[in-house]
């Protein structure tokens, strides 16, 4: 009896190690055992422009294009560039954002010459202008906030307050345009009891933190890669000092986890981000990883949704409570958003960004026996939720409006053939690069872009810059990331497309796409393994010394 408990015990164990995906993204712990490992070193200025061990002549065309990028940038971005430097070394959040937009090895010198302003002046259709009137179409989609143009958000915020002027901040007791929004989010979520948060990562909180007081189990599982906010349980592995001891972080879109699912006790619930569809166990992909040219994604609806569907089935026959995070892509999808999309249920669904009309929320809806707080049968045994600001009246005002409009026909014909059309879009400026061979392509969900490249390089960051200087906002994330609003018309999209292109053909005159047989993603990778080695040898032995990459 002993033996057969124990080896059922192993089974399941092993089950787990076999779910993890074989990436470092999927072990968490490793992941940070290995990002403590990585030495830091930097390339000078000659290696700068050979880190793939291109001819001489070919960095000299790269330089060349550095510096005139460097003096565009200079004399394009100068204020804005000023303002950014006077207090970026106040500012804890510029100093990250400047420093990650690019691998390490490169950061120091663009640092210096390629100065992005972090400050912009107003905005207008789907435009942005900065501090010196440039005026950039705006791919940054304000981490996703922006869904319907930002005239309408500010439209939103000054009805909104408008209409709550009145109360002013009075906290604690709501606006009576919470009751219209309660109702609204509830028809449009399909569930039974709503609750109000500041931020997106404060209702993620709150929605595990009711599954594991409803179920009374521990775990809640996650997916390889993907992002639920910066709490400590649902980030466990790079960016978290700490590691966390109560999630499961599984492979997505694979058999091995519903097997996991279906076996162990202690999991209280699944979060799912939607847009892991995109690129299933891969992180959100940020131009400072990129290493070579091994960034994929691929979007395929129907298997996603045939996913969702079998996981729908193994957590309610587990008692699993099923999340969908759709802070990000809910009422950017669909009006019922990633649950009306891919045609599954959820037991709870977070939002947040879009759906404040511009001001800062979080919002949980959810079933009725996965939202109550306290017991009937047990009054000491509560779970605990509260937040100063929660539903504060300026942002129930904005958010009134929002849902308002939400309704109206002007609204609602944006969503039709939405699919169509930014698949179209991509699939049209997908022909227009392979056309004039240019090693850049695009994959989308919908309105959420992502560029991947299709020869080996190792300055794929770069293009970053040049779409910058072709007059495209992009958010500090760069190319991995590309968000429009769904007011983007054709004439606005076709500038836009016609700049991405414009921007990759310089890029490639000026040499950084330079390819030769012998230049392949793992030889890219081999090299970086090897100067990291080099780097950290030479950082402990008090005999190392290296030329070339340098030490700091
Ligand atoms: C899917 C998802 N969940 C949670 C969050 C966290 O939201 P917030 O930044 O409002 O805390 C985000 C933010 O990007 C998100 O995309």
């Amino acid at each position: 009896m002993a033996l057969a408990m124990l080896l059922r015990k192993l089974q399941i164990r092993l089950q787990l190690s076999l779910a993890k995906h074989r990436s470092l993204t999927g072990h968490s712990r490793m992941a940070r055992r290995f990002a403590s490992l990585v030495p830091f070193y930097e390339y000078d200025e000659s290696h700068f422009f050979r880190a793939d061990g291109a001819p001489e002549e070919v960095a000299a065309a790269r330089r060349t294009g550095f510096m005139r990028l460097a003096a565009v940038f200079a004399e394009r971005f100068k204020k804005t560039a000023e303002l950014t430097g006077e207090i970026a070394d106040g500012v804890s959040d510029l100093q990250f954002t400047s420093r990650y937009r690019v691998p390490f090895q490169f950061s120091g010198f663009v640092r210096r010459h390629l100065k992005a302003g972090s400050f912009v002046e107003s905005s207008s259709g789907v435009t942005v202008t900065d501090l010196d009137g440039n005026r950039l179409y705006d791919l940054t989609g304000s981490y996703g906030v922006n869904v319907f143009g930002y005239d309408f958000y500010k439209e939103c915020i000054e009805r909104g307050s408008e209409r709550v002027r009145g109360l002013g901040p009075v906290l604690g007791a709501y606006h009576p345009v919470t009751a219209y929004n309660v109702r609204r989010l509830l028809e449009i979520s399909g569930l039974e009891e709503v609750s109000f948060h500041m931020s997106g990562t404060e209702a993620v909180m709150q929605a595990v933190r009711l599954a594991r007081y409803h179920t009374g189990r521990t775990h809640l599982v996650r997916f390889c890669g993907a992002y639920h906010g910066w709490w400590g349980d649902v980030q466990p592995g790079v960016g978290n000092p700490l590691a966390a001891r109560e999630t499961y972080t599984l492979k997505d879109m694979d058999e091995a986890s519903l097997r996991v699912l279906r076996n162990r006790r202690d999991i209280a619930c699944v979060l799912v981000n939607p847009l892991q569809a995109l690129h299933p166990n891969v992180s959100a992909p940020g131009d400072s990883t990129l290493l070579d040219s091994g960034r994929k994604a691929h979007f395929d609806r129907e298997a996603y949704a045939a996913w969702l569907r079998r996981l729908r089935e193994v957590c309610s026959a587990r008692g699993i409570v099923l999340i969908f995070d759709e802070i990000f892509v809910g009422f950017r999808l669909a009006p019922g958003g990633a649950q009306e999309y891919f045609g599954v249920r959820a037991d709870m669904v977070t939002y947040g960004k879009t759906v404040a009309g511009g001001l800062p929320v979080g919002v949980l809806c959810g079933l009725a026996r996965f939202m109550r707080r306290f017991r009937e049968d047990r009054p000491a045994d509560i779970c605990f939720a509260r937040g100063t600001f929660n539903a504060h009246p300026y942002v129930m005002g904005a958010m009134h409006e929002f849902l308002l409009r939400f309704e109206t026909e002007a609204v609602r014909s944006l969503y039709r053939g939405l699919d169509d059309i930014w698949n179209a879009r991509a699939r049209l400026l997908n022909e227009r690069l392979a056309a004039a061979q240019l090693p850049v392509r695009i994959a989308n969900l919908s309105t959420i872009w992502t560029i991947y490249y299709v020869a080996p390089s190792r300055y794929n960051w770069m293009f970053q810059y040049y779409l910058r200087a072709a007059g495209l906002a992009l958010s500090w994330v760069g190319t991995g990331r590309l968000i429009f609003s769904l007011n983007y018309t054709e004439a606005d999209f076709a500038q836009a497309a016609d700049r991405i292109l414009s921007a990759a053909r310089e890029m490639q005159q000026e040499g950084w796409w330079w390819t030769e047989t012998q230049l392949t993603n793992k030889s890219i990778k081999r090299r970086v393994f090897r100067e990291m080695i080099q780097a950290r040898w030479a950082s402990t032995s008090p005999m190392g010394s290296i030329s070339s990459p340098r030490i700091k």
